[in-house]
């Protein structure tokens, strides 16, 4: 990244998942060791630039897998000690929200305070954005995440890992209007996904009993069902605290803001809402290296540079 700007945005692939039908977390520390150093030599590449014209690294502390979090924090550290340049640490979560402060011609950024819906595989939060180091969590999730609702309904159904964004092309081609999924009743902006898992997990053993051809029969239908029960929920908690906080710009962040079904109900409810919305390029909306760069580089600004000392957080409070 060069002055807010994005010169390269390597992201190397999550193959070693599939194979397993999630992450394995030793498995994914072991992809981050063999993927790292080609990915960083790529990334210069790729920028055309060399590594000592780079002023600042910025790495993710957490939240997340230990194990993988330990391979790009030890990798930053041997590259700060060797370059003698200053590191800067990133929270996972907001460096998602940040994504939306990348300068692009083709982008509107959104002006402070906003809101932000951030859906991942590991955290679903409305987050009030009031500059890029000043951000509280209006609600949160009490268990799974969004994505995890997506991911493990996938499994269910019998679809690869991950799921989302099966789950996403299957519902294009099917009747949301099809099947009833109980909206999980939960109480402020919080969420909760566990008993809608729960729900199609039932839901597919009841019906395969009566017929074993049913989820291939009628996966469009479910897909589209299920999904639409996900995003109606992740926006009435959206539309709710707008509303309470009186704000208008709102954006969505996270690999489920790839979601298509998603990205239209966002844009017809911000119509009607008379709201400005924000909606993530693909390459940011799942996880990505330009985050984490968007989020260092305002660190960096602010002075926020952290020492050798610094260890990875599997979780971070806020
Ligand atoms: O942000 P992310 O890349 O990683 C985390 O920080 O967790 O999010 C990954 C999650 C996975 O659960 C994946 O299934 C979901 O984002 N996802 C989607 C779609 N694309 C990715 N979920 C629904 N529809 C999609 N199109
Ligand atoms: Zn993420």
């Amino acid at each position: 990244m060069r002055d807010g700007k994005i010169l390269s945005n390597i992201v190397a692939g999550q193959e070693a998942h599939k194979q397993f039908g999630g992450v394995v977390p030793e498995m994914a520390s072991r992809a981050h060791l063999q993927n790292i150093v080609p990915s960083l030599n790529l990334a210069l590449l790729e920028a055309n630039i060399s590594i000592q014209e780079i002023d600042a690294i910025a790495f993710t502390q957490g939240p997340g897998l230990v194990g993988s979090l330990m391979v790009g924090v030890s990798f930053a550290k041997g590259l700060s000690l060797s370059l003698q340049k200053p590191l800067v640490s990133v929270n996972h979560i907001q460096a998602h929200v940040l994504a939306h402060l990348i300068e692009d011609e083709k982008q509107l950024k959104p002006t402070f305070p906003f809101l932000c819906l951030t859906v991942s595989g590991g955290h679903t939060q409305i987050v009030l954005v009031n500059s890029p180091s000043d951000m509280h969590i209006l609600g949160q999730t009490n268990d799974d995440a969004a994505g995890e609702a997506f991911d493990k309904a996938a499994k269910i159904l019998g679809l690869p890992y991950p799921g989302g964004p099966l789950i996403d092309k299957y519902a294009q081609m099917g009747n949301a209007d099809k099947f009833k999924f109980p909206t999980p009743q939960i109480p402020d902006y919080n969420f909760s996904f566990s008993g809608l898992k729960t729900s199609m997990l039932y839901f597919v053993r009841d019906n395969v009993a009566k017929n074993p051809d049913f989820v291939v029969e009628n996966l469009g239908d479910i897909c589209a069902s299920y999904q639409r029960t996900i995003v109606d929920f992740l926006l009435m908690k959206l539309r709710r605290a707008a509303k309470d906080n009186r704000i208008n710009q709102i954006a969505i962040a996270g690999g489920v803001s790839a979601n298509s079904g998603l990205r239209k109900a966002l844009t017809v409810l911000g119509e009607k809402e008379g709201w400005e919305t924000f909606i993530p390029k693909f390459e940011y909306c799942t996880d990505n290296a330009a985050m984490i760069a968007i989020a260092g580089y305002f660190r960096y600004l602010d002075g926020e540079t952290c020492g050798l000392d610094v260890t990875p957080l599997a979780r971070i409070a806020e």
